[in-house]
């Protein structure tokens, strides 16, 4: 897959899928950015893709439940580059399993900003630039946990995966006239920084493995690819099997 002189920015793309998902777009040509709060790790993913990679990396310090510092990311990055190709809502952040009663609200306000509001934030600072360009692709993190009620996961985090794979369809139906793809990926049980204090049933995975946040970025390059011009609204399932639509 072939993305050479494409732009695409990654949010939380600082770590785990991210962070392959930065490499894996590095890799097949594109300039990507990296945009997530950490500087330090920022700078970090940025050092080990650069000179690796035919794509350039390049970080931006940004928090996505924060509208001003999307639209300031944003609008350096469309200065420096002059176009924006391919967006990765990745950013999340999530709540393992527990008596829904004993949710705090104060959390469940958390995951919301953070895996729904942002995408919000990050999608507005991208529709003028893709209108203008007729041209664009988004890509959203969403998760099994979304589509099955979520099996070691918070019911405010299964609550925010499943309006994320709703919002891709939304925007779909929204953006497909201005040529713009909007789809989601569930990724199943990954082995990350999220998942380290997860107890994982691997008596449920077909695959018979933990997936690799590799596994989850070749989905997401694959549909930020012009292979799949002709796939919106989708939500791809990156889950070893765990579920089967
Ligand atoms: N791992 C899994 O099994 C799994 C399964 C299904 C779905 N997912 C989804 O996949 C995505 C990536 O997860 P992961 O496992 O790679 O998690 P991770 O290793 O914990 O990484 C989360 C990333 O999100 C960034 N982030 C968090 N809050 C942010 C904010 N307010 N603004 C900008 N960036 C923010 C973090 O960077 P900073 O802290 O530097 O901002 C970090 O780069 C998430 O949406 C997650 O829900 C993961």
């Amino acid at each position: 897959m072939n993305l050479e002189n494409k732009v695409a920015i990654v949010t939380g793309g600082n770590q785990g899928i991210g962070y392959a998902t930065a490499i894996s777009l590095a890799a097949a040509g594109a300039n990507v950015v990296i945009a997530a709060r950490n500087t330090k790790i920022n700078w970090e993913a940025v050092n080990n893709i650069n000179g690796l990679y035919p794509g350039k990396a390049r970080a931006e310090e940004m928090d996505v439940t924060s509208k001003e510092s999307v639209k300031a990311a944003f609008e350096r990055v469309y200065l420096e580059f002059g176009h924006l190709d391919i967006l990765v809502n990745n950013a999340g952040i999530c709540n393992l399993s527990q008596p829904f009663e004993n949710i705090d609200e104060d959390k469940w306000d958390q995951v919301m900003d953070v895996n729904l509001k942002g995408i919000l934030h990050c999608v507005k600072a991208a529709i003028p630039i893709f209108k203008s360009q007729n041209n664009g692709k988004i890509i959203n993190v969403a998760s099994l946990a979304g589509e099955v009620g979520g099996i070691a996961t918070s019911a405010d985090y299964v609550a925010s995966k499943a309006a994320v794979i709703g919002l891709t369809k939304s925007l779909a139906r929204y953006l497909g006239q201005y040529n713009v793809n909007v789809n989601a990926v569930a990724p199943g049980f990954i082995a990350t920084e999220m998942t380290k204090e997860m107890s994982i049933p691997m008596n449920v995975i077909p695959l018979g493995r933990i997936g690799r946040p590799e596994d989850v970025a070749d989905g997401i390059v694959f549909l930020a690819s012009e292979r799949a011009s002709y796939i919106t609204g989708t939500t791809l399932d990156v889950n070893g099997g765990v579920f089967m639509k």
